[in-house]
């Protein structure tokens, strides 16, 4: 099975699904990359934060496939913020995975005011000019950030030679960021959708359970469909084999854009994180 690519503002492709691999490490997260890989998909994302680099980067290897069909997304975190920190982060990530270069690296969280006043948008340019370097030097093919919001990625794109070419935010039924959206549009920024599923909340909400039901798929196909209608790239995490499967056998239906519009209204019950609160 061939996953669709999309461009990149680099001319690098994207696999358009990736597989998730938050809140897994040890062996889970070992067999998951491993049967993600044999399944099909292409495109694994793993971050500083996650701490199993080292697992990611093993199954990588013993996959045997090779490892320019496999786009590897890696995060710095939040306490490597700044330009010496953020290079060092990305030279240990290398390490870790046992790769010379990362296919995407991205910003994990924007610094914001509450927790640096009057000094988050200069840490955010600094972190960003070490990205810019590492993507010169070819250890990051492309270079992006997560959790960014309108003005986090303004404050970038107004005052560096380059544009970041992702934005990985939370993104699923009941929650768009449709401002967002036209904004990463309109600048060619390809949006990735973390939690897809809802961090598995929203596989038990009756109106996804109707639409599975209407076009005979499983709930968690209906969600990563709407991500992929909407042109974003899902990020969907399972440690089951049959899951794993499942989640990406999503080429034979299409959700008409009456039940699209059903889907953005849902009300999901989550409570979520505002970047510019966060205080991790
Ligand atoms: N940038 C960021 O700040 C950020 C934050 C959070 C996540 N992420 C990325 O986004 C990825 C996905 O997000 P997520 O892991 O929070 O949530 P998710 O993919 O929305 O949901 C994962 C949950 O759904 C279950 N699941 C998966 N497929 C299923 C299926 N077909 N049927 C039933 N249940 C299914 C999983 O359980 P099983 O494993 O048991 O199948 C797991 O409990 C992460 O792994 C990470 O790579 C990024």
């Amino acid at each position: 099975m061939g996953l669709k690519k999309i461009k990149l503002l680099s001319g690098e492709f994207i696999p358009e699904i990736g597989y998730g691999t938050y809140l897994e490490k040890g062996v889970d997260c070992y067999n998951g990359v491993l049967e993600a890989l044999k399944a099909g998909y292409r495109h694994i994302d793993t971050a500083a934060f996650y701490g199993n680099e080292e697992e990611v980067g093993k199954a990588i290897r013993d996959s045997n496939v090779p490892r320019e069909e496999i786009f590897v997304t890696t995060k710095v975190w939040n306490t490597d913020r700044d330009y010496e920190k953020a290079k060092k982060s990305l030279e240990e990530s290398l390490e870790r995975l046992g790769l010379d270069y990362v296919d995407l690296l991205l910003i994990h969280w924007p610094a914001n005011e509450k927790q640096f006043p009057g000094k988050s948008n200069e840490i955010n340019l600094d972190t960003w000019k070490a990205f810019i370097e590492l993507y010169k030097e070819g250890k990051a093919k492309s270079i992006g950030v997560s959790n960014f919001y309108l003005h986090h990625l303004k404050n970038l794109i107004n005052n560096s030679e380059i544009t970041p070419m992702v934005d990985q935010i939370e993104l699923h039924p009941g929650y768009m960021h449709e401002e967002l959206l036209e904004f990463l549009k309109s600048h060619q920024i390809i949006c990735e959708a973390w939690s897809p599923l809802g961090r598995g909340n929203l596989l038990t909400n009756q109106t996804v359970i109707n639409l599975a039901n209407k076009y005979n798929k499983t709930p968690a196909q209906i969600l990563i469909k709407f991500i992929l209608q909407i042109g974003a790239i899902p990020l969907v995490k399972s440690k089951n084999k049959l899951r794993i499967k499942e989640n990406l056998d999503i080429n034979d239906f299409e959700i008409s854009s009456e039940d699209l519009d059903i889907l953005k209204r849902i009300d999901t019950g989550i409570s979520y994180k505002n970047p510019d609160f966060i205080d991790f």
